[in-house]
């Protein structure tokens, strides 16, 4: 078969070696984004007269024919077209004849490849902001049912202190937050266009950049042709970002995964996001949780992996960039995936309230609490800490809690103490007094949830 660029060649390639070099079994994933581009670019062309009304005419037409298969699967594609754009330039010329050769006029696979990928990564960055909205507003409807609902906060895995279960979800919607808006900062530099950037040095002809910038709804241009198509950086960002919100995931991944064991019972998932065990019929185990923990190093790899690629990388373009899109499509695959099982599972949950209520009854987590009180009272923070501290050592040896103590035991402990301290140290008050400014305090939580809602209607 003859190349689309065989002219200067003698002899024809292997088809192993052309299996080897070809991206065309992944990139064609960018066959409309392609075509856009393509389309934009014969526009520009026959507005600047480059190609005449008719020419631009049937390369429409034939490119919109192309479009309607693509979308319909008909398209044919081969390993000796290599890429997605060669492959839809022979199909072109096949489909409307030599005119379709002129499409190419001022153009080189460079800059198109590289609008593809600004095109591909604007829709789907928008796509996952959408995406990151449908969760945080699932974490608002649990949140704004669970304000009252106490669960022990944790630190280094210990209990702490105790707090608002809403405000413990809360703390992901800020998280997802400052993704969004990672995400809405990456697309000013994703929607920029690199068109017209020719191979490296720009071209000839006559062209207006500006103009197909515009049909395609990009923000400007590149100003200087190399950094057009060697520039790989809103990627990285994009998968920089990517990373941040599989790391965001995996951090409540793992929480899920607790709450539902059998030694917390603090959650239990619904039955579409759990699977059984092949031998130990009792089992129900947290796999999409797990899933969306594991998947989290896929998208870790595809930056690593791009910034490996792109390190030491002379201008302009080199072939090495090829290797650009398998990562970015698996990040977009796993991203979105992960957001929608996550959506599904914090929706359909089941929040076990009295276990979660019972666990904070039955720890020291108040203690923190009890030490405040004495020092409210006038003693110094850190006489009050050892005061309650060796109250919690009787406790242990006595195998009681702080709310066991008798009055008289407090009262050896320190005259300060008065009959308030049994309301004190119920968790309930224990995590409505938190009420300093983004606080656990029910009143805190209640405003963090109006505010997180704002957020989300704003979008
Ligand atoms: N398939 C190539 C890629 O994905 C397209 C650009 C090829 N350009 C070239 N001069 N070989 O990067």
């Amino acid at each position: 078969m003859t190349k689309l660029w065989g002219g200067r060649f003698t002899k024809s390639a292997e088809e192993w070696v052309d299996a080897f070099g070809a991206s065309i079994p992944f990139d064609q994933k960018l066959v409309e984004e392609d075509i856009q581009g393509s389309l934009a670019h014969v526009k520009m062309l026959t507005k600047c007269e480059i190609l005449s009304e008719e020419e631009g005419e049937k390369i429409q037409q034939g490119l919109h024919t192309l479009l309607k298969k693509a979308k319909n699967n008909e398209l044919e594609y081969s390993v000796q077209n290599e890429d997605i754009h060669l492959n839809l330039e022979k199909l072109l010329i096949d489909e409307i004849g030599s005119v379709g050769g002129k499409l190419h006029t001022g153009r080189s696979r460079n800059d198109q490849v590289a609008t593809d990928i600004h095109l591909y990564l604007r829709n789907h960055t928008k796509e996952i902001m959408e995406l990151i909205k449908q969760f945080q507003k699932a974490i608002l409807g649990q949140a704004e049912e669970h304000v009252e609902t106490l669960i022990p906060g944790y630190t280094h895995l210990q209990r702490a202190q105790p707090v608002s279960f809403a405000h413990h979800l809360m703390a992901y919607f800020w998280m997802l937050e400052r993704d969004y808006s990672r995400l809405e900062d990456g697309l000013k530099r994703i929607n920029v266009s690199p068109l017209g950037a020719g191979a490296l040095a720009g071209t000839t002809f006559p062209i207006d950049r500006e103009f197909s910038a515009e049909i395609l709804e990009f923000d400007g241009i590149y100003e200087n042709s190399l950094d057009a198509v060697s520039d790989r950086d809103f990627i990285i960002e994009f998968l920089g970002t990517g990373s941040t919100i599989m790391m965001h995931l995996s951090r409540l991944a793992e929480e899920f995964i607790l709450w539902s064991t059998q030694e917390f019972q603090f959650i239990e998932l619904d039955d579409t996001f759990a699977t059984g065990s092949s031998i130990m019929p009792q089992k129900k185990n947290p796999d999409m949780a797990e899933l969306i923990r594991g998947k989290t190093g896929r998208v870790y790899g595809s930056l690593f992996s791009l910034l490996t690629t792109l390190k030491g990388l002379p201008l302009a373009y080199n072939k090495d960039m090829q290797e650009d899109k398998e990562g970015v499509f698996d990040a977009v695959t796993t991203l979105t995936g992960s957001l929608k099982i996550f959506t599904g599972m914090v929706e359909t949950m089941t929040v076990n309230k009295e276990k979660m209520i019972n666990a904070t009854h039955s720890d020291f987590s108040n203690a923190t609490e009890l030490a405040d009180y004495l020092a409210e009272k006038g003693m110094p923070f850190r006489e009050a800490h050892e005061v309650v501290g060796k109250l919690v050592l009787q406790c242990i040896q006595q195998n009681k809690y702080l709310l066991d103590l008798s009055f008289d035991e407090y009262k050896d402990a320190s005259t300060l103490f008065e009959e308030d301290i049994y309301n004190v140290l119920q968790p309930k008050t224990v995590v409505e007094r938190r009420n300093s400014a983004g606080g656990t305090g029910f009143e805190q939580v209640k405003k963090a949830i109006e505010s997180g809602k704002e957020k989300v209607n704003q979008k």
